[in-house]
């Protein structure tokens, strides 16, 4: 019985397998060419797909009876740091009804993944010595295993980072690479000299120019540069070597059969490098990333690929691949997120009704995932060829919205802190929770009751139209509670190089009582935002298949949007301003109070 069984699963994976074949084996020469290294991957393939736990099976059965499920408008996100958040992994599954609460069906977990003890050598997280061990301080594999299985049975889905791009020094691979084992060293990319990474440097631009400048770091205890693209901590993989892709894509399967159901690839567009190019964004990446998404259709079909691609639209839209060869399932829309807040500082949404009108027609199968706030900070890669119209230029722009950010403009009221600031690149990012950059922690801290009022609303409005775009909303854990910005990372020797720290403060969960409570600050954001999520989830006019566009309102202060789905129509008006406007939905005019916002629902098309 026990063989049928198996016998059973292994011919579901010859069936899955048969139906990608060609096409895997033709990309996979296309890079490798060599037959040795491709045998090997489809024996770690079926080797996982054996390892699958039944439990996950039926939860792979479920979703390729339907592949779309996550395109449903019950489908909202929100992203934490578990030792923030709860602890540890046990804690935050004690806390899964705070999710059920706040309409939650995805939880994306910040990096947990074995990293130095040491957290200036961490980056955070994203620097992993062991895609198979969880942080001791946040637990166990097991406790990993235990939670997802939870999050399973409350119907919640979860996604982990997949860092990809590099190791951490402290890795097994690079540990071994820096003993001289040449295998480990072909793992990474070595120079015992500047030539070769001095021709890299001269076409290849700088991800941390302030922070962790170049793209090489020396090792002098073995006299050799190795090729660190972020962190000098943070090695970059050498993706031209097949064990690399091999052992990468297995680490990505093992952690899929923990229960992980969106695999989120960090930094994707750097994974391969070639000399003479920016090492970005370049076509093996797009074979790569088509690769593991055969892979996981092959092992695990539930399984969601969310690509992070921070860069514009013309390149981030070719991640999805097309509908027949499909790449990543999700996509974080961050042009969309950085122009909402140039709109916030600008109080004109013309660039933000240009960006939304480039990406009306995703293709079908692909799904943005929309956001006010994440881990990282803001960078302004925004549309200057459009804004050059109206006169801005790039540099000085980018200081106007910095400057409005960190409060330095007269009359903002915004709490930010620059990150990357080099005098050179004028390029500086920003950093600060949404409540700090919209104007709470500057109106309590000068008990403003009338500025406090604004500044909620301005955080409400934001909110409702980051839930009125196409995709899957995700909440910034924290926003919900209106967090401000956490100063004690100044004080922690490992932390306070890195603005992003700013953002990454602890919950309070005494301070989130608060939220029953609508005579605190903390309690009208809620539950004006817990009244939107849930207007959302039980309204299918917010379905991601719908049609999503923005429209004229009359008045360029004021951002509408309208949504179509299956005869049903809505539209959303916007208010950037702090000013009482006017402005037109469906040939009716509306009045907004200062950074008000309107959801004209149950529109019905004939
Ligand atoms: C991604 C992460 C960021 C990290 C970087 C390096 O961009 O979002 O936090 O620093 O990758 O891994």
């Amino acid at each position: 019985m026990a063989e049928n069984e198996n016998k059973k699963k292994t011919s579901r994976f010859d069936e899955k397998l048969a139906e990608y074949y060609d096409e895997l084996k033709y990309l996979y020469m296309e890079i490798y060419d060599d037959e040795t290294a491709f045998k090997y991957f489809l024996k770690m393939l079926r080797k996982a797909y054996k390892e699958r736990k039944q439990s996950l099976r039926a939860v792979d059965a479920r979703r390729e009876s339907n592949p779309f499920m996550h395109h449903s408008n019950k489908m909202m996100g929100m992203m934490l740091y578990t030792e923030n958040f709860a602890g540890d992994l046990k804690g935050v599954k004690d806390r899964l009804g705070y999710f059920k609460e706040c309409g939650v069906k995805y939880v994306h977990l910040m990096p947990l993944l074995d990293t130095s003890e040491d957290s200036a050598r961490s980056d955070g997280g994203y620097a992993v010595s062991d895609f198979k061990k969880v942080r001791p301080d946040l637990g166990t594999m097991k406790d990993l295993e235990k939670l997802t299985a939870a999050c399973h049975q409350r119907g919640i889905r979860v996604c982990l980072d997949f860092v990809m791009n590099h190791t951490s020094d402290e890795h097994a691979w690079a540990k071994a690479a820096r003993a001289g084992d040449p295998e480990a060293m072909s793992r990474y990319f070595f120079y015992d000299d500047r030539t070769i990474p001095d021709q890299y440097d001269s076409t290849m631009p700088q991800v941390f120019p302030e922070t962790a400048p170049g793209n090489f770091t020396y090792l002098p205890d073995i006299n050799k540069h190795v090729m660190t693209t972020f962190y000098p901590f943070q090695w970059d993989l050498n993706y031209g070597n097949p064990m690399v892709f091999n052992d990468m894509t297995e680490n990505l399967l093992y952690l899929a059969n923990r229960g992980i159901d969106i695999v989120r690839l960090d930094a994707v567009p750097y994974i391969w490098k070639e000399l003479g190019t920016s090492c970005r964004n370049l076509p093996k990446v797009h074979t790569l990333v088509r690769m593991m998404n055969i892979a996981c259709r092959v092992v695990c079909p539930s399984v969601l690929l969310l690509g992070e691609v921070v860069m514009e639209p013309s390149k981030v839209l070719p991640y999805f691949g097309t509908e027949e060869k499909p790449e990543c399932d999700m996509l974080y829309n961050v042009t969309t997120m950085a122009t909402i807040w140039h709109t916030m500082a600008t109080r004109d949404v013309r660039l933000l009704k240009h960006q939304l009108h480039q990406i009306e027609n995703v293709p079908s199968n692909c799904i943005f995932q929309n956001y006010l706030r994440c881990h990282d900070d803001i960078g302004w890669g925004l549309d200057y060829g459009f804004l050059g119209q109206f006169g801005s230029k790039e540099a000085p722009h980018k200081k106007y919205l910095n400057d409005w950010f960190t409060g330095k403009w007269q009359g903002s009221p915004s709490r930010g802190e620059l990150y990357n600031d080099s005098e050179w690149l004028q390029d500086a990012r920003l950093c600060g929770t949404t409540a700090s950059l919209c104007g709470i922690e500057a109106a309590l801290y000068e008990k403003n009751e009338e500025a406090l009022k604004v500044a909620i609303d301005a955080d409400v409005m934001l909110h409702a139209c980051m839930l009125t775009l196409k995709g899957i909303p995700v909440f910034y854990s924290g926003d919900e509670l209106g967090m401000l910005n956490d100063y004690g990372y100044h004080d922690d020797p490992g932390r306070y190089a890195d603005s992003r720290n700013i953002h990454r403060g602890k919950m309070d969960w005494d301070k989130a009582q608060e939220r029953f409570d609508e005579s605190t600050p903390t309690g009208r954001l809620f539950s004006q935002l817990k009244k939107l999520i849930m207007i959302r989830k039980y309204n299918d006019v917010f379905h991601s298949d719908a049609h999503v566009y923005p429209f004229e309102t009359g008045d360029n202060r004021v951002l509408g949007i309208a949504r179509e789905y299956k005869g049903k129509k809505m539209f959303g008006l916007f208010n950037f301003s702090p000013d009482h406007v006017w402005a037109e939905a469906d040939g009716s005019g509306y009045q907004l109070q200062p950074y008000g916002f309107r959801w004209l629902m149950n529109i019905y098309i004939d």
